[in-house]
C-alpha cells in the first residue's frame, strides 16, 4: 500500500457535492424536516436549527438542555445527499449550535420523524419504553436520535447481515452512541440496554429488565417479543423530492440574509474585499459553529461566511510524506481518515502515530460535536482564544504543519510557529493541516498521548493533556535505551496554548541513557514547564499530572530489559498493572462492555396490576418527542418572553439598571422589578410554612444571584441577550460586609430558627457515653459542598392573563398548590383568580419545589403589568446561578468508642449554610439526624446552627440533609476504624442497630414491628450476593501487586425515615368506561402516574365485572390543576406516589361501593355484566361516577423507615487520581413494590445521582458567592462512562408491612445515600496508596486518618495519594531499598 501511496499521490475531495460548486447566488433556503419540505426566503443567519424547529414547526422533540453542545437533548440527524456519488451522509449534530442557513439541501430527522402516535412508533421508541429507559423523558428524544444515528451508519457498513430483528451495530458502538448524552434520572443502565438490544453481537441474556420477556425465559421466545426492527423499513431514507431538487438545481443554499457560501478561494477573497466588509462590518467565518458552545455569543454579526464549500478546506491528501487534512473537515471524518491511513502504512511506528491520534481525537467532546466541529475550527479556537484543545496538543507532538492563506499570501508554517503568532485575523484562513509520516531505519518511533479528565469518554475538557513522540534506540549489549530526538508537548493546562517542553526535550536527548535518575530529572523539568496561570483550578495537581504522563511514557523503557524490537513493539500494550494479568484481563473484559447489570425483582400478583413491572405511562410518546413540557406549549398570540437580571454582588444597593449600548434599541419591551408588584400585592417569590422569599430584591440586593429584575422582550433570545447586556449600578457605601461563610454567620449570630416541632431528639447522655469509651476522637472536622439539581429541563413557566383579573399559569413545578398561593398573594388577588397547571416536569429532584415559584411568579407579575401572556425558559447559566441547590455544611464531631469498635457516644456541631431565606432549611437538621441514626451510637447529641448568609437560598435536593447525615455517619465509622487499625466493615458490623436500639433511636412508631426491620438481613444477604469476603481478599492481593493502580471495596447500609403526607385524589369514570384520574402530585419522571394507574386499575377492578376489564389501558392520569384538585401539597420526600395511590384507592372504593348494587341487580337480570355495560347503565341511572378523596394517614402511620445496603468496588489511578467504579451491588427493600420496574429505576437513578454528589459535581462560587460552575463545561454530572461497570440491583420484596400502602415502601431518595459506598471504597484505595508511599520513604506505614473531600474529584484523590508519589517512588528505587 505504501508503494501505491508513493507512486500515486491520492488526492480527493471528501464528499463535496458537485452541485455545491455552482451555487446560485440568490436562492431561498430549502431543506426537509422529517420528510416535510421547507423553503425560507428570509432567515436571521444567527438562527439555530433548534430555534427554527421549536419556534416555527410542530417538531418540539428537540429540547434545549444546555445550549452549549454539552447535553445531547437537542440532537437531530442531519443528512446530506451528494448527487455525484448518489450517496447520503448521515450524522447527529447539536441543533442548538447548528446554524439553519448552513443546512440548505439537507434533510433533518428528529425523533418524531422516526415514528409517532399517528403513524406508529419506531422500534427505538418501543424498546426505550419497554426497557424502562425513559423517566422524566426530557433526555429521551436526544438519546433516541443518538442511537438512530449509530444505527443508520452501522447499516451502511459491509458487515455481515445480522440475524433478523437486529442491526449491524455492535454492542460497544451502541453504548458509545450515547456516551455524550446526559440523563439525570435513569442512571443510564436501562438506556444502554435499550440501545444494545439492536446490536448484532448482543447476548440478550445480558440485557436488563424489560417488559418484553422475563428473566430465564426461552431465548427464542424472548426474541420474538422484542419489537421487531427491520432496516429496510425502520431506516428513513433521504427524501426523494429533495434528492430530485438537489440534482436538478445548481444549489439549495442561501446567499441571502447575509449568509455567504463561497465555493472557491477566489470567491472568498472577493467577499473579503467586498464593499462593506472593509467598512467595519462584523464578519464571521463558520464551519460547524460549535465554538459558540464555549464562547457564548452575546452580540450579532453582520455577515456569515460558511467555509465548508471551498474545496481546499475539504481536501484529504495522503502520500508518502503524510496526510493533509482540510481545515473544514470534521473531527469525525478526520478520525476515520487517520485510522484508514494508519492501516495502510506497513511501518508499525508511523501507523501507530496515526492510530493514537485517532484514539485521542475520539475522546474529544462527543459524537454530535465531532460530527460537525472541524479540525481547523479547533485549531483556530486554540490559536486565537487559547482554547484548551486536545487536538492541538497531539498534532503538535506529531510534528504537524499548517497551510495559511493571509490575503493572497499562502504560507506553510509549523503548527508550533502558528500557535506562537498573534491571533489569526478575521480575514486570514487556515486551509489545512499536514501530519508527517515518521520513520527511522535505525531506531524506534514511540508516540503516546494522555489526558486526565473528569469523564473519560463523556464530553469533558482535560485538566492536562500531553503527547510525546520519541525516537529511541537501544544498545545491543547493555540494553539501555537512548532517546535520539523527541517532541514533548503539554496542553490544556491553563496557560496559553499547547507548548513543546523544550527544556525537557533537551534533557532527554542529551545523550544520556534512559535511567531512573534521568527520569527523575525529566519529571522535575516537566513540572516546571506546566505553569498554570493564576486563578486556574488545581495548579499543583496539573503540574503533578505532567510528571505522571512523563513517568507513564518513560518508565516502560527503563524498567524493561527485553530486546528493543520485541519489547518496544509491545510498548503500546504495556500496562502499569502488568503484575496481575488475570485481573487486568477481567477488567478489560468489563471495559469492553461498559455497563452490565443484573436486576433482581420479585413480582407480586396479590394486588395485580399493582406490583407488576408495568412500563412507564406515556414513555413511548416521551421517546417520540410528543410528550408536552411547559416550553412545548405553543405561545399564545402576543406572547412575550422574560429573563432574570440578577445581582453579581453579595450585598449592595441597586441604584439602577442600564443596558450595554450594543443591545439593539428595540430589544427590550419592559423591565419588571419590585416596583411593579400590583397595589395590594406582596413582593413574594416563594413561601413555605417556614418562611418566605421575596420575588425581587428591593433597593438592596442580598446575594449574588438575587433576582433584581425580569426583562421582557419579544423573543426568548432577545430577553436573554438583554439580561446578559444589563449593567447594574451598585453602591455598597455604609453597608455591613456580607455574610459569606458560616463562620461569619456565627460571629454575627445570623441564624434561622428551627421550630420546636422540627428539632431532632438527642439520644442518651453524651457525657456518660464518653465516660464508657476506651478511646476518643475529639473535634474532628469535615465539610460538605453543594450540589446542583441538573434537571435536564430548565425552569420554565407561562402565565396567561384571563378574564376578570384571573391568571392561568403553566409551570414545571413540584408543588403547584404553593405556587398558586404565592402568585395570588403577589398579585393581591383572591386565590380563585389563579389556576396553576402542571402536566409533566422534565426532572425536579427538589429543584422544582421552591425554586420554581419565583420563575412562574415573575411571569405572572409581568403578564399582569403588560396584560399579555409572558413565558420564560431559563437558560442553563441563569438556572445554575439562581438555583441554590443542596446545603453546604461544616461538621465538627467528637466520638467515643471501645477497643472492639463499639461506639458509645457521638456529638456533632453542624453549621448549615442556608443562604438568604429559610426555604426548607429548618427541616435539614432533622433530616441529617434521621439518616445519621442508622448506627447505634450509644448516645447521640448535636448542636445545629442554620446559618443565614448572603448566598442564594439553599433548597431541598433529593435526600436533603439525609445524604449528608448518612455520609457523616460513614466518616465517623471510617475514622474509628482507622484509629483502631480495624476494617471499617468490622466497625459497621458492631454498630448496626438491633431492633431495640433502632426503636430507641427512631421511636417505636417509625421502627414498626420487629419483622419490619429488614436492615440486618439485607446486610448479610448483600455479603453473600456480592461475594464480599472473597472480593475483599482479591482487592488486598491486587493492591500488593500493583503500585500505580489501587483498589478498594466498601459496604454501607442506609436507614431512611420518610413521612407520608395527606393528599387528594379524584377518579372519574366516563361513559365509555374509560377513566380519568387527577392527583395532587406531579409527574416528574418518578413514575407517579404509572403507579396511580395501576392502583386505579386494581381499585376499580374490585368491582369484579365479568369478562376481561383491562382497566389499566382505560385509565388516563391528567395534569395537575390547582382549581380542580386542591390541597395537592408537595411532590417530595419519596412518599408522593404511595400517598397519591392511597388517595385514588379511596376514590375507587367509593365508586365500587356506589356501583356494587347496580352490578348485582344487573347480574341478576342479565346473568353476567361487563365493565362497559355496568358503566353505561350507571350513566342511565344517574349513579355519580366521580369520586374525590383526601387521604390522611393516621399519625402513627405517617413516619416509617426504609432499609438498603450497597457494596462498591473501585479502582484508582494513583498517577492521575481517576476513579473507576468497577462494580456496585445494591439491595433495597421496597416492601411489596407498587411497581418494581419503576422502583428499580428510582434506585439506579438515585444511586448514580449520588455518585455525582460524592465523586464529580463541584457547585462552587467565586469569592462574592456567585456560582462559577454554571454550565456543562464546568459542572459534570455522571455520564455512561462513569457509572459502575457492573451494576447489580435487587429490589427486595420484604412482604407484608402493616399500615403501608398495599405494603409498599419508598424508593425515590434513600438509594442516593448508598453512593457513599463508592466514596468509602475510594478512601480505602487511597489508604493503600498512602501506605505504599509511606513505605517508600521508610516510614511507619500506619496511615494517619485523613478526610476525603466530597466530591472526590481527580485532584482530590491524587492529592491524597501524594502529588509527589512518583518522586517518592524514584527516591526509593534509587536508594536501592
Ligand atoms: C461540548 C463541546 C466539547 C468539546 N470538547 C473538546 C475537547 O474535549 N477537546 C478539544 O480539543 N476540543 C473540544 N471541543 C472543541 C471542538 O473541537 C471545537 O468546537 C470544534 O472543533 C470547532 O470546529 P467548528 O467547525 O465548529 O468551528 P467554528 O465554531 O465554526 O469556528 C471556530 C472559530 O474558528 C474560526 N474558523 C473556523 N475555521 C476557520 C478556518 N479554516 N480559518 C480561519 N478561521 C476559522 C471561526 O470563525 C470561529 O471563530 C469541544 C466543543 C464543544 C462544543
Ligand atoms: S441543548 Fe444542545 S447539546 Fe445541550
Ligand atoms: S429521563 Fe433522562 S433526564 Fe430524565
Amino acid at each position: 500500500m505504501l508503494e501505491l501511496l508513493k507512486s500515486q499521490q491520492l488526492q480527493f475531495f471528501l464528499l463535496l457535492p458537485a452541485w455545491l460548486s455552482n451555487m446560485s447566488r440568490d436562492r431561498n433556503l430549502v431543506f426537509a424536516v422529517n420528510g416535510q419540505r421547507f423553503e425560507l426566503s428570509d432567515v436571521d443567519p444567527s438562527t439555530t436549527v433548534l430555534e427554527f424547529l421549536r419556534l416555527h414547526t410542530g417538531f418540539k422533540s428537540v429540547k434545549l438542555g444546555c445550549g452549549e453542545g454539552g447535553c445531547g437533548a437537542c440532537l437531530v440527524l442531519l443528512s446530506r445527499y451528494d448527487p455525484a456519488s448518489d450517496r447520503v451522509e448521515d450524522y447527529t449534530v447539536s441543533s442548538c449550535l447548528t446554524l439553519l442557513c448552513g443546512i440548505g439541501g439537507c434533510s433533518i430527522t428528529t425523533t418524531e420523524g422516526l415514528g409517532n402516535t399517528k403513524d406508529g412508533f419506531h422500534p427505538i421508541h418501543k424498546r426505550f419504553s419497554g426497557f424502562h429507559a425513559s423517566q422524566c423523558g426530557f433526555c429521551t428524544p436526544g438519546m433516541c436520535i443518538s442511537l438512530y444515528g449509530a444505527l443508520v451508519n452501522a447499516e451502511k457498513t459491509d458487515r455481515p447481515e445480522p440475524t433478523k430483528g437486529f442491526s449491524k451495530l455492535t454492542v460497544s458502538e451502541a453504548e458509545r452512541a450515547i456516551s455524550g448524552n446526559l440523563c439525570r434520572c435513569t442512571g443510564y443502565r436501562p438506556i444502554a440496554d435499550a440501545c444494545k438490544s439492536f446490536a448484532a453481537d448482543v447476548d440478550i441474556e445480558d440485557l436488563g429488565l424489560n417488559t418484553f420477556w422475563r428473566k430465564g425465559e426461552d431465548k427464542e421466545a424472548s426474541l420474538s417479543r422484542l419489537p421487531p426492527y427491520d432496516q429496510n423499513t425502520d431506516i428513513r431514507g433521504f427524501p426523494e423530492f429533495l434528492k430530485e431538487e438537489v440534482k436538478a438545481s445548481d444549489g439549495l443554499g442561501v446567499e441571502k440574509c447575509n449568509w455567504y457560501s463561497p465555493v472557491t478561494l477566489d470567491e472568498l477573497q472577493c467577499l473579503f474585499g467586498q464593499d462593506g466588509m472593509d467598512k467595519g462590518h462584523r464578519v464571521k467565518l463558520v464551519v460547524g459553529n460549535t465554538s459558540v458552545g464555549y464562547y457564548k455569543e452575546n452580540q450579532r454579526w453582520d455577515r456569515y461566511i460558511d467555509l465548508r464549500h471551498i474545496p481546499e478546506l475539504q481536501v484529504i491528501t495522503k502520500d508518502k510524506t503524510g496526510i493533509e487534512i482540510g481545515a473544514a473537515v470534521t473531527i469525525t471524518k478526520s478520525i476515520k481518515e487517520l485510522r484508514d491511513f494508519s492501516e495502510c502504512l506497513p511501518n508499525l511506528d508511523s501507523g501507530n502515530i496515526f492510530r493514537r491520534l485517532a484514539d485521542h481525537a475520539e475522546k474529544v467532546a462527543s459524537w454530535h460535536i465531532r460530527n460537525s466541529g472541524s479540525l481547523g475550527g479547533n485549531l483556530v479556537m486554540a490559536q486565537r482564544e487559547k482554547f484548551p484543545s486536545d487536538i492541538v496538543t497531539v498534532l503538535l507532538a506529531a510534528g504537524s504543519s499548517v497551510h495559511i492563506l493571509a490575503g493572497s499570501k499562502h504560507e506553510i508554517v509549523t503548527l508550533d510557529e502558528f500557535l506562537k503568532r498573534p491571533p489569526l485575523d478575521s480575514k486570514s484562513l487556515l486551509l489545512s493541516v499536514k501530519i508527517p509520516i515518521w520513520e527511522s531505519r535505525s531506531s524506534k518511533i514511540l508516540f503516546e498521548t494522555y489526558r486526565a479528565a473528569p469523564r473519560p469518554l463523556g464530553n469533558a475538557l482535560p485538566y492536562l493533556n500531553a503527547a510525546f513522540l520519541a525516537e529511541v534506540s537501544q544498545c545491543d549489549s547493555s540494553k539501555v535505551i537512548h532517546i535520539k530526538s523527541c517532541r514533548m508537548v503539554f496542553g490544556a493546562h491553563g496557560h496559553e496554548h499547547a507548548v513543546r517542553a523544550r527544556r525537557l526535550e533537551e534533557v532527554l536527548v542529551g545523550g544520556r541513557a534512559l535511567s531512573l535518575s534521568l527520569l527523575r530529572e525529566a519529571i522535575e523539568v516537566a513540572k516546571e514547564t506546566v505553569v498554570p496561570e493564576d486563578g486556574i483550578s488545581s495548579p499543583d495537581y496539573r503540574r503533578s499530572l505532567a510528571a505522571a504522563f512523563v513517568f507513564k511514557f518513560l518508565v516502560p523503557l527503563i524498567e524493561s530489559t527485553a530486546p528493543m524490537t520485541k519489547y518496544l513493539d509491545g510498548y503500546a500494550n504495556y500496562s502499569l498493572a502488568k503484575d496481575i494479568k488475570q485481573d487486568r484481563k477481567q477488567l478489560e473484559d468489563v471495559a469492553a462492555q461498559l455497563s452490565y447489570g443484573k436486576q433482581v425483582i420479585e413480582v407480586d400478583k396479590q394486588y395485580s396490576p399493582v406490583g407488576e413491572p408495568v412500563k412507564k405511562s406515556l414513555s413511548t410518546i416521551q421517546a417520540s418527542g410528543e410528550a408536552v413540557y411547559v416550553d412545548d406549549i405553543p405561545s399564545p398570540t402576543n406572547c412575550l418572553y422574560g429573563a432574570f437580571i440578577y445581582s453579581t454582588k453579595p450585598l449592595a444597593r441597586v441604584k439602577g439598571i442600564r443596558f450595554s449600548p450594543r443591545l439593539p434599541k428595540d430589544a427590550v419591551i419592559s423591565v419588571v422589578s419590585f416596583l411593579d408588584i400590583p397595589a395590594g400585592g406582596e413582593n413574594l417569590g416563594s413561601r413555605t410554612v417556614l418562611g418566605n422569599e421575596a420575588l425581587f430584591s428591593d433597593e438592596l440586593a442580598h446575594c449574588a444571584g438575587d433576582r433584581v429584575a425580569f426583562v421582557v422582550a419579544e423573543s426568548q433570545k432577545n430577553a436573554d441577550l438583554a439580561a446578559e447586556a444589563a449593567l447594574i449600578d451598585y453602591d455598597t457605601e455604609d453597608l455591613e460586609p456580607p455574610i459569606l461563610s458560616v463562620e461569619d454567620a456565627v460571629e454575627r449570630s445570623s441564624f434561622f430558627e428551627v421550630p420546636s416541632f422540627l428539632q431532632p431528639k438527642q439520644v442518651g447522655n453524651f457525657s456518660e457515653g464518653m465516660a464508657e469509651a476506651d478511646h476518643k476522637i475529639l473535634s474532628a472536622r469535615i465539610q460538605l459542598g453543594s450540589q446542583y439539581y441538573f434537571y435536564l429541563e430548565n425552569q420554565s413557566a407561562l402565565a396567561i392573563p384571563d378574564e376578570d383579573n384571573c391568571m392561568v399559569i403553566y409551570s414545571s413545578m413540584q408543588c403547584p398548590e404553593f405556587l398558586h398561593g404565592t402568585v395570588a398573594r403577589c398579585l393581591g388577588v383572591p386565590e380563585h383568580n389563579i389556576r396553576v397547571i402542571t402536566r409533566r416536569v422534565g426532572g425536579g429532584f427538589g429543584g422544582k419545589s421552591m425554586r420554581s415559584m419565583p420563575v412562574a411568579t415573575a411571569c405572572a407579575v409581568a403578564a399582569q403589568k403588560l396584560n399579555r401572556p409572558v413565558r420564560t425558559y431559563l437558560n442553563r447559566k441563569t438556572d445554575m446561578i439562581l438555583a441554590g441547590g443542596r446545603h453546604p455544611m461544616k461538621i465538627t464531631y467528637s466520638v467515643g468508642f471501645k477497643s472492639n469498635g463499639k461506639i458509645t457516644a457521638l456529638h456533632l456541631d453542624v453549621l448549615i449554610n442556608a443562604g438568604l431565606s429559610a426555604d426548607i432549611s429548618p427541616i435539614v437538621p432533622q433530616n441529617i439526624v434521621g439518616a445519621l441514626k442508622k448506627y447505634n451510637w450509644g448516645s447521640l447529641s448535636f448542636e445545629f446552627k442554620v446559618c443565614k448568609t448572603n448566598h442564594t437560598s439553599k433548597s431541598a435536593m433529593r435526600a436533603p440533609g439525609e445524604v449528608q447525615g448518612s455520609f457523616i455517619a460513614e466518616v465517623v465509622i471510617e475514622h474509628v476504624a482507622s484509629a483502631l487499625l480495624m476494617e471499617p466493615d468490622a466497625i459497621r458490623n458492631v454498630n448496626i442497630h438491633t431492633y431495640d436500639s433502632l426503636s430507641l433511636f427512631y421511636g417505636s412508631n417509625a421502627a414498626g414491628a420487629p419483622k419490619d426491620y429488614t436492615g440486618p438481613s439485607i446486610w448479610s444477604k448483600l455479603d453473600s450476593s456480592s461475594d464480599l469476603a472473597r472480593r475483599a481478599e482479591e482487592v488486598k492481593e491486587f493492591n500488593i501487586h500493583n503500585k500505580w493502580i489501587k483498589r478498594g471495596i466498601s459496604r454501607v447500609p442506609v436507614v431512611y425515615e420518610v413521612t407520608v403526607r395527606p393528599t387528594p385524589g379524584k377518579v372519574s369514570v366516563l361513559s365509555d368506561g374509560s377513566v380519568v384520574v387527577e392527583v395532587g402530585g406531579t409527574e416528574l419522571g418518578q413514575g407517579l402516574w404509572t403507579k396511580v394507574k395501576q392502583m386505579v386499575a386494581f381499585g376499580l377492578g374490585l368491582i369484579q365485572c365479568d369478562g376481561p376489564m383491562e382497566l389499566l389501558e382505560k385509565v388516563r392520569v391528567v395534569q395537575t390543576d390547582t382549581l380542580s384538585v386542591i390541597q395537592g401539597g408537595w411532590t417530595a420526600g419519596s412518599t408522593t406516589s404511595e400517598a397519591n395511590c392511597q388517595a385514588v384507592k379511596l376514590c375507587c372504593d367509593t365508586l365500587v361501593e356506589r356501583l356494587r348494587p347496580l352490578r348485582d341487580s344487573l347480574r341478576e337480570q342479565m346473568g353476567s355484566v361487563t365493565w362497559e355495560v355496568l358503566i353505561e347503565q350507571a350513566y342511565l341511572q344517574f349513579v355519580s361516577l366521580s369520586a374525590s378523596a383526601f387521604y390522611c394517614p393516621e399519625s402513627i402511620l405517617m413516619r416509617y423507615l426504609n432499609y438498603g445496603a450497597a457494596v462498591s468496588e473501585v479502582e484508582i489511578d494513583v498517577l492521575t487520581g481517576e476513579t473507576t467504579i468497577l462494580r456496585s451491588d445494591i439491595i433495597y427493600d421496597c416492601g411489596k413494590s407498587l411497581n418494581p420496574a419503576v422502583d428499580l429505576g428510582q434506585i439506579e437513578g438515585a444511586f448514580v445521582q449520588g455518585i455525582g454528589f460524592f465523586m464529580l459535581e463541584e457547585y462552587t462560587t467565586n469569592s462574592e458567592g456567585l456560582v462559577n460552575t454554571n454550565g456543562t463545561w464546568t459542572y459534570k454530572i455522571p455520564t455512561l462512562d462513569t457509572i459502575p461497570r457492573v451494576f447489580n440491583v435487587e429490589v427486595l420484596n420484604s412482604g407484608h408491612h402493616k399500615g403501608r400502602v398495599l405494603s409498599s415502601k419508598a424508593s425515590g431518595e434513600p438509594p442516593l445515600l448508598l453512593a457513599a459506598s463508592v466514596h468509602c471504597a475510594t478512601r480505602t484505595a487511597i489508604k493503600e496508596a498512602r501506605r505504599q508511599l509511606l513505605s517508600w520513604s521508610g516510614m511507619d506505614t500506619t496511615d494517619s486518618p485523613f478526610q476525603l473531600d466530597v466530591p472526590a474529584t481527580l485532584p482530590i484523590v491524587k492529592g491524597l495519594c501524594g502529588l509527589d508519589s512518583i518522586e517518592g517512588y524514584l527516591h526509593w528505587r534509587m536508594s536501592g531499598k
